[in-house]
């Protein structure tokens, strides 16, 4: 399959929280391929949020909310009250949030219970509400855009609730084509987003089991989408956004690379564990190395023979020096 010419298709790194930070929006962005980017989610209750958590959750608001390599980042909200909603949003934007984001889709027990997240897609009226109520508090021209899963427990919910959102006014929806009860099991229903484009117009980015250049085309094929939003599968493979760009490049690589292409990935980690001591700690940096490390040894005896040389160390000089000596 070739892109045509005229085809620009978008790829979106998913936000997942407790992985996909600065750190981790930094460096995906500098190897390129990715067009947007969101914050992992805000939670909203009753409060506004003092300006040093917003910073926390989006320190590129001082760099005009972009990463430094130049790919715009929106602040994702999740709550399920449309006023302190609102409010947060506005308070973002005054900061120099570029667009905000809805989470729908959010499967966490605690989230739920608190009644945000994926419980909100069984009430497509309180969608409705806090979609409009957000946009219509923030300007025009800054985007509202909202994710959802398929549903609560039933798929169909996708439907109503798409319309509902383009009523409110968002400016794109991204499904993760997969219910809450779902959780993350495998498939995802991609075929969902053709039934969700018969209900509507607004622009939607398919998610969901994208792990692969070969994962992108099927979707691409069944969901008829340019907009494509991936999660784990940048962790498994860094380079596959770039990957999809290059599709129509005559340097194309594909998602079946040899063991040094595979081991290019490796490469990345002592930069990250360096940039995520800067960041935070090092024993951040340790835990975030080592949860990187386990997702890139999928498949892959060399980096996992590493990861279970590294996993074991706790004591930052010496889970240094091993990752020093292992991977340079
Ligand atoms: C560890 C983890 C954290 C996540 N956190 C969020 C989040 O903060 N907000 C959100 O909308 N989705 C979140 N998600 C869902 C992802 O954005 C995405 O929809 C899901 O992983 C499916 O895409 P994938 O198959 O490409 O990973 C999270 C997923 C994972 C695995």
């Amino acid at each position: 399959m070739n892109h045509s010419d005229t085809e620009k298709i978008n790829l979106f790194l998913a936000p997942m929280e407790g992985v996909t930070d600065w750190v981790m929006r930094d460096l995906l962005t500098a190897l390129g391929g990715i067009d947007q980017c969101v914050t992992e989610f805000l939670r909203v209750t009753d409060t506004i949020y003092p300006d040093s958590v917003f910073y926390k959750n989006c320190p590129e608001l001082k760099t005009k909310s972009k990463t430094r390599s130049g790919t715009p980042v929106f602040i994702q909200l999740l709550g399920g009250q449309s006023e302190p909603l609102a409010l947060n949003a506005q308070r973002a934007v005054q900061l120099g949030a570029l667009g905000i984001d809805l989470n729908f889709g959010c499967p966490a027990k605690t989230v739920n219970r608190h009644d945000g997240g994926a419980s909100l897609l069984k009430c497509t009226d309180r969608i409705f509400n806090i979609v409009k109520t957000v946009r219509d508090a923030i300007p025009k021209n800054i985007p509202v855009t909202v994710k959802i899963r398929l549903g609560f427990d039933d798929p169909a919910q996708c439907l109503d609730n798409a319309v509902a959102i383009t009523e409110a006014g968002a400016t794109w929806l991204t499904v993760h084509c997969r219910t809450k009860t779902d959780g993350y099991r495998p498939p995802a229903y991609w075929e969902w987003i053709a039934k969700i484009k018969e209900v509507t117009k607004i622009k939607i980015i398919a998610n969901g089991e994208i792990w692969t250049v070969d994962d992108f085309k099927k979707c691409k094929d069944v969901t008829g989408c340019t907009d494509f939003m991936i999660g784990r599968g940048a962790l498994r493979n860094p380079y596959v956004f770039s990957e999809i760009q290059n599709l129509n490049s005559a340097e194309q690589t594909t998602s079946d690379f040899n063991s040094d292409e595979k081991n290019k990935n490796l490469k990345l980690i002592p930069g990250f564990y360096q940039a995520c001591v800067l960041f935070k700690s090092e024993s951040f940096a340790i835990a975030r190395t080592k949860q990187w490390l386990n997702q890139l040894s999928h498949n892959n005896e060399y980096v996992k023979n590493i990861f279970d040389e590294l996993k074991i160390l706790e004591i930052p000089a010496e889970f240094k020096n091993q990752l020093e000596e292992m991977i340079h």
